[in-house]
């Protein structure tokens, strides 16, 4: 979604800004504007499109000043064009902001201003927050921050902002409620702003992450002064980066995606580091340590998630009933938060997130916390909102995703869950050591059995050739390969704009089983286990109606060899850690579609990486 960057010290700040948008281009939008401060005044440039598209846009200006921001914009208040871009300015043109989040009244401050005189010109929330901040400061008399701090107080929503103003121009201004905003402390009293670290991780490495209702105060000579909403000041608490530049780097891959995809036998292996104890025979999660009486006597599991995380909890499900016959519901975020759920103290609820800014994950644990229950968090970025606000969790250890499309978050996610489920069932007593160790040294071999199924690529290139000009596919799996089935078409639909589906394989002849016919790929999750001879029925129904299967498969099988048209052949591992190497090829297969089709695979069409709107 929307991105932010700002820059205070002694160098150009436009090359900085352009490069910070750059790296922020990851979590998608459709505009970009920056805004640069120097001898002259205020210098607002913005257009809608790609940052490239801003870089031609002001290419020959010659933009200079030491102090700026800049701003990809994902419309949510008016379309996507030139002047609902951010920055915005204030009409006597000395105030500019951009602005993360949503201003839910801002149609009452508008009209509101609008009786005092003053007059907008684009569609969007954020302009009457400048609007706001620019009256406040005339008529109050006051200086920038405490105008900000005003304005702030009469808002209700979400916000991540920067402003600027031409009259102080060693000075930026920055607050958060809902929406994150992390500083960067440089050399020199330089200052660096962004919604995310990715964007000031080459400049430094000392951090300070702002919390709810704190506005942050950068000035020239002076260096960051933190106070909250309520005007006190604060301490500010700083951090060390745990990123790493070359994780925002495509290091010699086409895309951010197929580099993360690649990575997974690395982000799995770092996600069990220090958590899976085979000499011992222990799974230790010491994130959780405070609430594991409370996890062992659950009497009920909720997991909540969105998209590719709510896939995840669905493999969570499977593996909290197995192996420690804890009942799990599994809910979208967004439909849990508006209903009336049943929430009882003594449930868990696991809150799994990749970014751990997902609006509707966040509201529904609130929600959940609200009624009492234990949350416990499955997050891959440090210090994210979720992470935040959970009782406990455990980080997933991915490394930054920058690629839209989840791929090696959804396995670390699944990782942490497997162990979750390890250690919670064998602590309950519902799972036998002798199958417990053996899971726990089956699920230290699944990185190496990973780069074994990566090394397939050139297989799957070649199936992807055969299908990429398909207008529909079809996705079935039983048991725990049935959320694999849905990862697999949300995958494929979303980075290649083909329409796929995800069904359990036996629900195929309750309907979908009407759309085979000789033009459908019908990809089918097919290992040996549970439900395997039951698959392979499935895979006969739709090999009658002239379906193409591609099943993925057991290494040596050589029944669903003989019947589907393509094989995809995985390692052997137990049933339930087989979503963990069956993704795999589902999501190269996905990939190499998208790219033969031309796609803009890391950043598709309309989607963000971190949706922070509801
Ligand atoms: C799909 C995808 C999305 C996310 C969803 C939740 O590839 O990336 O479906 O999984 O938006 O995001 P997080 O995990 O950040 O809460």
């Amino acid at each position: 979604m929307c991105g932010i960057v700002g820059y205070m010290g002694d160098q150009p700040a436009y090359p900085i800004l352009i490069n910070g948008l750059h790296r922020l281009e990851y979590r998608g939008y459709d505009s970009a504007g920056v805004a640069l401060l120097d001898d002259a005044g205020l210098h607002v440039h913005k257009c809608q499109g790609k940052v490239s598209d801003l870089e031609r846009h002001v290419a020959g200006l010659g933009l200079g000043g030491t102090v700026g921001m800049g701003h990809t914009r994902w419309a949510t208040h008016g379309s996507p064009n030139d002047i609902n871009a951010h920055p915005h300015v204030s009409s006597d043109g000395d105030i500019a902001l951009i602005h993360n989040g949503i201003i839910e009244n801002y149609a009452a401050i508008k009209e509101e201003l609008a009786h005092r005189g003053h007059t907008f010109r684009s569609d969007t929330d954020t302009e009457v927050l400048v609007q706001l901040i620019a009256d406040i400061r005339r008529s109050e008399g006051v200086d920038l921050p405490e105008a900000v701090r005003l304005a702030l107080d009469s808002v209700v929503g979400a916000y991540a902002i920067v402003v600027l103003d031409q009259r102080d121009p060693n000075v930026m201004v920055a607050a958060r409620k809902s929406s994150p905003l992390v500083i960067g402390i440089g050399e020199n009293g330089e200052h660096f702003i962004a919604s995310d670290a990715t964007p000031i991780v080459e400049h430094t490495k000392n951090v300070v992450y702002l919390e709810d209702g704190e506005i942050a105060v950068i000035e020239r000579g002076k260096g960051l002064k933190i106070r909250n909403i309520k005007n006190q000041e604060k301490t500010p608490f700083i951090q060390e980066l745990e990123m790493h530049l070359e994780a925002l780097e495509k290091s010699g891959y086409d895309h951010f995606m197929l580099k993360e995809i690649h990575e997974q036998p690395r982000s799995i292996r770092d996600s069990l580091r220090g958590r899976l104890n085979l000499a011992k025979g222990e799974v230790m999660l010491g994130g959780i340590k405070d609430y594991e009486q409370k996890f062992i006597r659950a009497e009920r599991i909720l997991i909540v998630g969105c998209g590719t995380s709510w896939h995840a909890g669905l493999v969570g499900e499977y593996l909290f009933e197995e192996l420690a016959r804890i009942p799990v519901e599994v809910e979208y975020a967004s439909e849990f938060r508006y209903r009336d759920p049943i929430v009882h103290e003594d449930d868990i609820v696991i809150a799994i997130s990749q970014s751990g800014e997902t609006a509707d994950t966040l509201a529904a644990i609130e929600l959940a916390k609200g009624r009492g229950a234990t949350i416990i968090g499955i997050c891959n970025v440090v210090g994210s909102s979720i992470a935040r606000i959970t009782h406990a969790g455990s980080y997933t250890h991915a490394g930054p995703e920058i690629g839209v499309a989840s791929t090696k978050a959804f396995t670390a996610q699944v990782t942490l869950l497997t162990l979750m489920a390890l250690m919670i069932g064998h602590k309950r007593g519902t799972i036998s050591g002798s199958r417990f160790f053996r899971l726990l040294n089956e699920l230290d071999a699944i990185p190496g059995k990973v780069e074994k199924v990566l090394r397939n690529e050139a297989q799957i290139r070649y199936i992807a050739d055969i299908y990429k000009d398909a207008t529909n596919a079809l996705y079935l799996g039983r048991g725990f390969s049935f959320p694999v089935a849905l990862e697999g078409a949300l995958k494929l639909k979303e980075i290649s704009y083909i329409h796929a589906e995800g069904y359990p394989a036996a629900e195929m002849k309750h309907g979908p089983i009407a759309l085979i016919d000789e033009e459908m790929p019908v990809f089918v999750i097919a290992t040996k286990g549970g439900s395997y001879e039951k698959v392979v029925s499935n895979i006969q129904e739709v090999k009658a109606r002239k379906g193409k299967v591609i099943a993925i498969c057991t290494e040596g099988d050589r029944v669903v060899r003989d019947l589907a048209d393509h094989v995809i052949e995985i390692p052997e591992t137990p049933d339930p850690l087989v979503p963990l190497l069956s993704v795999i090829p589902l999501q190269l297969i996905s990939y190499h579609i998208a790219v033969m089709r031309g796609c803009n695979v890391d950043q598709p069409r309309n989607l963000a990486k971190s949706v922070t709107v509801e």
